[in-house]
């Protein structure tokens, strides 16, 4: 280890690059309690835009009522004009948020749909299937104007109701998603419980159902201290696309159990000791999470950060 980096040693069957989609300042702050002003938000995605991070998702057009910590999107989109060359997706559940979405210049969104049903239901008040015809106007509207969509899938390796969930019933649904018209798929691990044998299961099952890898990025909570060997399972399935949050910020007010997602430092060490590139600057984006865990009040649980910021 040199200046606070791992030596990279290379191994074969890996991506060369990858490419971050960086959920702290959505999936990260959506969690907290207390309301982050606006211009602490607009700020510390800045920083992140400035660490090297090209994929930030910003905020999302959902119903103030159900996640009042992004009741300021309006405010907040605007305030991020100046950031060129960082695609800045937004999350969208029906046709009043893209509206909303729209009228400000998203270019990127993601609409949200969920493995389960008790977890459908939690999150966007529909079943399984309601909440695809919900989507499915938003996708083939935002498709007309060239915006790019993403496709979350919640709950793909457990839910905190329903316990197991079946990997034929994941790829229904992921099915279901891409065949709307997403662009690309997030696998998400909601609550954190997966482990790599059940990532390249439902990888290769997906493969099989006709959704390629290269439209598949995957999105791990931490819950149990298995995303980053979940990552690199998925990386050797040739998965190139990784969501993560810095400092490990996250959970889900609508999933209990759901802890934050895996670091985007802990990512980036793994990574860079890989020989893989991401264009994040580790030491500006670790500044940035003690930053912002000061502003939160709380130490970040990344143990990169932790380690880069002699805090343990
Ligand atoms: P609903 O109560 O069924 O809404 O909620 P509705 O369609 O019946 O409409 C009721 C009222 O809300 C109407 O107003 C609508 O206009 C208004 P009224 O006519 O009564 O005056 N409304 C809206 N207002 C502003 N923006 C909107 C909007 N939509 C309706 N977009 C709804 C349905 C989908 C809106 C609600 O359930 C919702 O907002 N859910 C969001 C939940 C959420 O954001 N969860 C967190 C993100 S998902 C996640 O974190 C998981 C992920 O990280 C992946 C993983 O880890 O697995 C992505
Ligand atoms: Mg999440």
């Amino acid at each position: 280890m040199t200046d606070g980096l791992p030596m990279a040693v290379a191994e074969q069957g890996l991506p060369s690059r990858i490419r971050i989609h960086e959920v702290g300042a959505r999936d990260g702050l959506q969690n907290e309690k207390t309301v982050v002003p606006t211009a602490l938000k607009a700020e510390f995605i800045h920083r992140l835009a400035d660490a090297g991070l090209t994929t930030i998702e910003a905020t999302s057009f959902v119903h103030p009522k159900w996640v009042p910590q992004l009741a300021d999107a309006e405010e907040l989109f605007p305030a991020l004009g100046d950031i060129s060359g960082v695609a800045l997706p937004v999350l969208v559940p029906n046709d009043r948020g893209l509206d909303r979405a729209i009228a400000l210049g998203a270019r990127r969104i993601a609409v949200f749909g969920s493995a389960t049903e008790l977890f459908a239901k939690a999150n966007l008040n529909r079943t399984v299937d309601e909440s695809l015809a919900m989507f499915a106007p938003v996708v083939a509207r935002a498709r007309a104007e060239e915006i790019h969509v993403r496709g979350y899938l919640s709950m793909c390796f457990g839910d905190p109701w329903e316990g197991s969930v079946p990997i034929d019933q994941v790829v229904r649904v992921a099915k279901s998603l891409m065949d709307l018209g997403c662009d690309e798929l997030s696998l998400g691990d909601t609550i954190g419980v997966a482990t790599p044998g059940h990532v390249r299961s439902l990888l290769a099952r997906l493969n099989e159902a006709g959704v390629p890898t290269a439209a598949v990025g995957v999105h791990f909570h931490d819950t149990y201290g298995q995303a980053l060997s979940n990552t690199l399972a998925a990386l050797q399935h040739g998965v190139t696309t990784v969501d993560a949050s810095a400092g490990g910020l996250g959970g889900c007010p609508f999933a209990k159990s759901a802890t934050g997602n895996l670091a985007t430092e802990d990512l980036v060490w793994m990574l860079t000791g890989l020989g893989i590139e991401t264009g994040v600057d580790l030491p500006k984006l670790t500044a940035t999470s003690v930053w912002m865990a000061e502003r939160l009040g709380r130490p970040s649980p990344s143990r990169t950060v932790r380690a880069l910021s002699h805090q343990e």
